[in-house]
């Protein structure tokens, strides 16, 4: 008898994916598959997400990701997980999204518990199918905003309206408030929409740019980037977000563009004071969830940041870097 089916190694002890009940209810089971049909690889990159946060369970307390992510998502990520496990694999599918999900909810805390950051708002630009307004206590004093396609947007109250329906306690909002904003941030208005929507410039303000910046062009990111940035001579301004290399980029050409191989020299020069850079696998960005010293990101922390291919084995290096960035209008440029 064959010990492989679909290309899986078949280990009777790895457990089954368990679906949610209520991802079977008629207008969930509608919603995903609207998105199977109709969304571009853009948008689905809001289920992967939230897959990879449903599939990580023992670390990401998000009890409504696997109902966001739908079916499909958690199956390929669960498959793919199976398959790392019986192979041994130095990292399994997903780890690097329950780090950034910690490593964003450890420093959003830090942030607003800091002096600067009681009540302030938080603005997250691409939140996709992000659950912090429901997950996070930190979140109390704060109003929230989440800006995304308004297909997104739409289709993810779709889902939480039916959770709700079926267990209130499921869906309790944290936050002080929470606004969804449909918004696309190539766009000139999205600031404006914003401000319409009820978010105040002068208000300190943390921006969470988790899991987008690599989808714009450069001229986007920068424009957002900038937008940001401004905000400083302002108010308080904290931003929070992932960037890929350049070597990053190439893993998916057609989805990926805009990279930064020194976001630490890119702030500072459009007007942020301080940025702390840290890497996947760094004390502060690990979580205890990589532990094998020749995983591919513990591999390259002892790789100077320069060098784009592995003196060892000439793959290309591919980071993800953690960025905090902050400033206000007492600060001064580039301190
Ligand atoms: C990889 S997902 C990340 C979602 C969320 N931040 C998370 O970490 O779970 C990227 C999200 O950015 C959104 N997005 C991409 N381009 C956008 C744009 N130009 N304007 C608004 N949202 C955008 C997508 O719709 C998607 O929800």
């Amino acid at each position: 008898m064959s010990d492989q089916v679909n290309g899986l190694p078949q280990d009777p002890t790895w457990p089954e994916l368990k679906l949610p009940e209520l991802l079977r209810n008629d207008s969930v089971r509608q919603v995903h598959a609207t998105i199977e049909k109709e969304w571009d690889f853009l948008q689905r990159s809001a289920c992967q997400t939230a897959a990879g946060r449903a599939l990580w369970k023992h670390v990401v307390h998000d009890p409504l990701a696997e109902l966001l992510a739908g079916e499909t998502y958690l199956r390929n990520l669960h498959d793919k997980i199976k398959r790392d496990h019986l192979n041994k694999a130095r990292e399994i599918s997903g780890v690097i999204l329950a780090v950034r999900t910690l490593w964003f909810d450890s420093r959003l805390e830090f942030a607003l518990n800091s002096p600067n950051g009681r009540e302030a708002q938080v603005v997250l630009l691409g939140a996709g199918m992000d659950t912090r307004a429901y997950r996070l206590s930190c979140l109390k004093d704060s109003d929230v905003f989440e800006v995304d396609f308004a297909e997104v947007l739409q289709l993810k109250a779709t889902i939480l309206q039916a959770a709700k329906e079926d267990d209130q306690q499921k869906i309790l909002c944290r936050a002080k408030s929470l606004t969804r904003v449909a918004a696309d941030i190539r766009e000139d208005d999205w600031l404006e929409k914003l401000k319409t929507s009820g978010f105040l410039p002068e208000k300190r303000t943390v921006w969470i740019l988790e899991g987008i910046l690599y989808y714009l062009t450069q001229l986007h990111a920068m424009q957002v980037l900038r937008i940001i940035a401004e905000k400083c001579t302002l108010t308080h301004t904290v931003l929070l977000a992932d960037f890929m290399n350049k070597p990053s980029t190439t893993l998916s050409s057609s989805s990926f563009h805009f990279y930064s191989d020194w976001p630490d020299h890119l702030l500072p020069s459009i007007g942020f004071a301080h940025v702390k850079l840290s890497q996947i696998g760094d004390p502060d960005a690990h979580f205890g969830l990589l532990k094998d010293p020749l995983n591919q990101f513990n591999k390259l922390l002892s790789v100077p940041r320069s060098v784009q291919n592995h003196p060892d084995d000439g793959t290309p290096c591919c980071r993800l870097y953690l960025v905090e960035a902050s400033g206000s209008p007492d600060q001064p440029k580039g301190h």
